[in-house]
C-alpha cells in the first residue's frame, strides 16, 4: 500500500527516528542502493511491535536490515519500510544467575551471555574476551550485528552462530514474541528456518571460561589472517557466495581465472576471489551481472553453481531470480 508519503502519514505515530525516500547506500557495505519508501529506527521492542503491526494490519513490506554487511540492494530500492534496529536493541550483558549451571564438553563452566539483535558480533566478540568467556572468538572479523548472525548462522572456517546458540527472542510475523530455541530456529549452513517475516530481537549465547590472554591471541590470529587473505578495506558483502560442500567458493573461481573480471565498477577482487567489490559507482545491476558471469563460468569450468550469500533486498532483484542450476 501507498507511496512514500502516505507511508510516513501511516508510521507518524511511532516513537524513534524515520526517513522517508532515504538512500540505502550509506546504509549497505557494498555502498549500494536506491532509496527506502521510509527508514523506520524504531528505539526499542515495543515501537518495534507497533511497526510490525501497523505494517501487517495495512499489508506494507517489511525489510529489516541488519548491519548492511550481508546484503545486496537494488539500485531501484525498497517499495515499503525498512526497519534499522540500530538506534536501539544494543545491549549486551551476562545473564544474573548463571554459571549457566552447566560445563561445556571440554570441562570449562558455562556462562550465558544476552545480546540484542544490534549489537555488533566484534563487540561481542569483545565483550567476551574482557571478561574471559571464548566461544565467540570467530565473530571478531565478522561485521553484522547478532540478529543477522541468528539468521544467517553468521561464521568462518573455524566456528558459527549454531555451536554458541542458546535461544533467541523473536517477533513473529503474527506479533508474538517468542523463545526460540537454537533446535527450533534450526540453523544451517548460512541459513536458518526463521520466517522471512520473523525478526530477532535478542540472543542468547552459551559461552565457556578461559583464560583472557588466550583468548585474545586467538582473535589476533584470526584478525591478522583475514587482513591477508580478505579485501578489508574494499566496499563488499563479505564472502559473496556460499562454499558448495567440501570445497569453496573461492578457489573455484579464482581456478577458474576469473580474478579482476568486472562489469561496470563492481568487480572480483584480486585479494580473495570470493569478494565482490564496488571500485567506484557500481550498481547493483552490475553486481548482479558479474555474479551471472561468475556463477556460468564456474559451472562451465567446474560443474558447480555457486549459491549467493549475499541476501537481495528490493524489487528489481525479483525480476532475476530464481536462476537455478546449470546443467
Ligand atoms: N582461495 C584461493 N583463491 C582465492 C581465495 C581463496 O585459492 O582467491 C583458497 C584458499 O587458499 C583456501 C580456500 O580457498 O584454500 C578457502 O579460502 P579461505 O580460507 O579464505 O576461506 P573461505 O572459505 O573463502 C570462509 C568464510 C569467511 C571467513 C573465512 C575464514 C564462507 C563463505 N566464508 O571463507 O567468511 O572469513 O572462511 O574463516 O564460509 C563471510 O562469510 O562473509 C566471510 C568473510
Amino acid at each position: 500500500m501507498g507511496g512514500p508519503d502516505e507511508l510516513a502519514q501511516l508510521f507518524r505515530g511511532l516513537a524513534g527516528r524515520r526517513e522517508s525516500e532515504a538512500p540505502l547506500a550509506p546504509h549497505s557495505s557494498f555502498g549500494i542502493g536506491g532509496p527506502a519508501d521510509l527508514l523506520l529506527l524504531p528505539p526499542n521492542v515495543a515501537a518495534l511491535r507497533e511497526a510490525a503491526a501497523l505494517a501487517r494490519e495495512h499489508g506494507v513490506a517489511l525489510v529489516v536490515l541488519g548491519a548492511g554487511t550481508n546484503v545486496l540492494v537494488s539500485d531501484a530500492g525498497v517499495r515499503g519500510v525498512v526497519l534499522s534496529l540500530k538506534d536501539g536493541f544494543q545491549e549486551l550483558g551476562i545473564q544474573a544467575g548463571n554459571g549457566g549451571g552447566g560445563r561445556h564438553a571440554e570441562g570449562g563452566a558455562e556462562v550465558v551471555v544476552r545480546a540484542e539483535a544490534g549489537v555488533k558480533q566484534a563487540r561481542l566478540a569483545r565483550f567476551a574476551q574482557q571478561h574471559g568467556l571464548a566461544g565467540a572468538e570467530f565473530m571478531i572479523g565478522i561485521p553484522g550485528t547478532v540478529g543477522g548472525a541468528v539468521r544467517m548462522n553468521a561464521g568462518t572456517r573455524a566456528a558459527c552462530t549454531a555451536d554458541i546458540l542458546l535461544d533467541a527472542e523473536v517477533l513473529l510475523p503474527d506479533g508474538r514474541l517468542a523463545t526460540l530455541s537454537r533446535e527450533e530456529i534450526d540453523l544451517s549452513y548460512r541459513a536458518s528456518a526463521l520466517p522471512a517475516e520473523a525478526i530477532v530481537v535478542a540472543a542468547r549465547f552459551r559461552l565457556v571460561r578461559d583464560d583472557p590472554t588466550r583468548i585474545a591471541e586467538r582473535m589476533a590470529a584470526d584478525s591478522a589472517r583475514r587482513k591477508a587473505t580478505q579485501p578489508l578495506a574494499c566496499r563488499s558483502a563479505g564472502s559473496f557466495f556460499k562454499n558448495p560442500p567440501g570445497t569453496s567458493a573461492g578457489w573455484l573461481i579464482d581456478a577458474a581465472g576469473l580474478k579482476e573480471s568486472a562489469v561496470g565498477d563492481a568487480r572480483v577482487s584480486r585479494r580473495h576471489a570470493n569478494f565482490l567489490i564496488n571500485v567506484g559507482q557500481a550498481r547493483a545491476r552490475d553486481v548482479v551481472a558479474l555474479m551471472r558471469q561468475v556463477q556460468h563460468s564456474v559451472a562451465c569450468r567446474w560443474d558447480v553453481w555457486l549459491t549467493p550469500e549475499v541476501t537481495m533486498v528490493g524489487d528489481e532483484h525479483a525480476a532475476h531470480e530464481p536462476e537455478e542450476e546449470a546443467g
